[in-house]
């Protein structure tokens, strides 16, 4: 796999994986997502704050959605830019028109991308055919916006931190790889148990053990890999697109359920998370999914905060650098302070 994830370029900047983002930028990023996230919540001064005004932003979904769909979305909206959400089916990208010809059209007529696809090289290659910056909404390898709302929704309980242990338990798929894309670039333990034959992308993990930065362990048994979490971590055991697999993945998988018996395992303060669509009784019993120590709908909440902050970076890198030197500077004359 080509590992041309992020591109921060001066000329052009693209969020498709987290292996070219640095540690500092992401905390930016969070501190940047808190503001937005706070900012929702008086109504009068978000109506002022518009840094996506006269802005639009194509989004291509070749496979189902809900959250991502609305949370962009809205979040545009909220932005003050105006978002065209088109099929990737009825486009026929690929097959209708080149994926080469749609990044250069699309370039023409919009500021940004947002793209949901099978293939990981097509976005790639739209990321490389386009002008403008493009946004992974997941592929078939990774899922990079939501892994960047999971670790804010961590970061804001104040949970982040490098000892951090987070225990994905079941497919090593698309969300799992992100997980460990992210273990390249923040420091943190980081353990997938998966059934044997369903681990990650090898190419991700053996990039994200070479840079050293965290722990990652792939085990087998998910008893023993949930011991003392502090976070316990799933998605559907099918992905989009493995339809045909579903009654084998429920039988090979039944052993891989977050459930209470898993939970006590965990750290008594561990919290569950899961990035939707949700399975009761599959990947995630009942009790546990709508339990006290369910973090998921904050989770699918910040997926909004953490886009609407991502667009503003890549859409208008002024408005997002004022804050973080306004940010330096107040806080620097508070050091001084005190
Ligand atoms: N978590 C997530 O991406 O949800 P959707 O597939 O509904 O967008
Ligand atoms: N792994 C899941 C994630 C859904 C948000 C899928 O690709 O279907």
């Amino acid at each position: 796999m080509e590992d041309v994830q992020i591109k921060l370029t001066s000329e052009k900047r693209d969020f498709l994986g987290f292996s070219h983002l640095d540690a500092g930028k992401i905390i930016e990023l969070f501190d940047y997502s808190l503001f937005i996230k706070n900012k929702r919540k008086e109504k009068s001064a978000e109506s002022n704050f518009l840094p996506l005004k006269d802005k639009t932003v194509a989004m291509i979904f070749s496979k189902p959605s809900l959250r991502t769909r609305v949370s962009f979305e809205l979040g545009i909206h909220e932005l003050g830019g105006y978002a065209i959400t088109l099929d990737g089916q009825s486009i026929g990208l690929g097959s209708r028109e080149s994926v080469e010809d749609v990044a250069m059209l699309l370039s023409r007529y919009n500021d940004a991308i947002v793209a949901r696809l099978h293939e990981h090289a097509i976005i790639e290659g739209i990321a490389q055919h386009s002008t403008i910056p493009v946004v992974n909404a997941l592929t078939d390898l990774s899922h990079p916006c939501q892994v960047l709302a999971d670790v804010f929704t961590l970061y804001e309980r104040s949970l982040w931190n490098e000892h951090i242990k987070v225990v994905f338990v079941g497919d090593g798929n698309n969300v799992a790889n992100s997980w460990i894309e992210l273990a390249g670039l923040l420091p943190f333990h980081f353990v997938l148990a998966c059934p044997e034959g369903y681990t990650p992308d090898q190419g991700l993990l053996e990039c994200a053990r070479k840079k050293g930065i965290s722990k990652i362990e792939i085990l087998h048994d998910p008893m023993e890999a949930a011991a003392k979490a502090d976070v316990l971590y799933t998605d559907v055991w099918t992905s989009m697109g493995q339809e045909e697999e579903k009654e084998e993945r429920i039988r090979i998988f039944s052993p891989f359920q977050i459930n209470s018996a898993m939970l006590r395992e965990a750290k008594p303060t561990a919290v569950v998370m899961h990035c939707m669509p949700a399975h009761r009784g599959q990947e995630i019993s009942a009790e546990v999914m709508d339990g006290p120590q369910s973090v998921i709908l904050d989770e699918a909440e910040n997926r909004l905060h953490v886009q609407k902050a991502l667009l503003v970076k890549l859409l208008n890198h002024d408005v997002y650098r004022k804050f973080h030197l306004t940010h330096r500077l107040l806080n620097a004359s508070k050091k001084t302070k005190s």
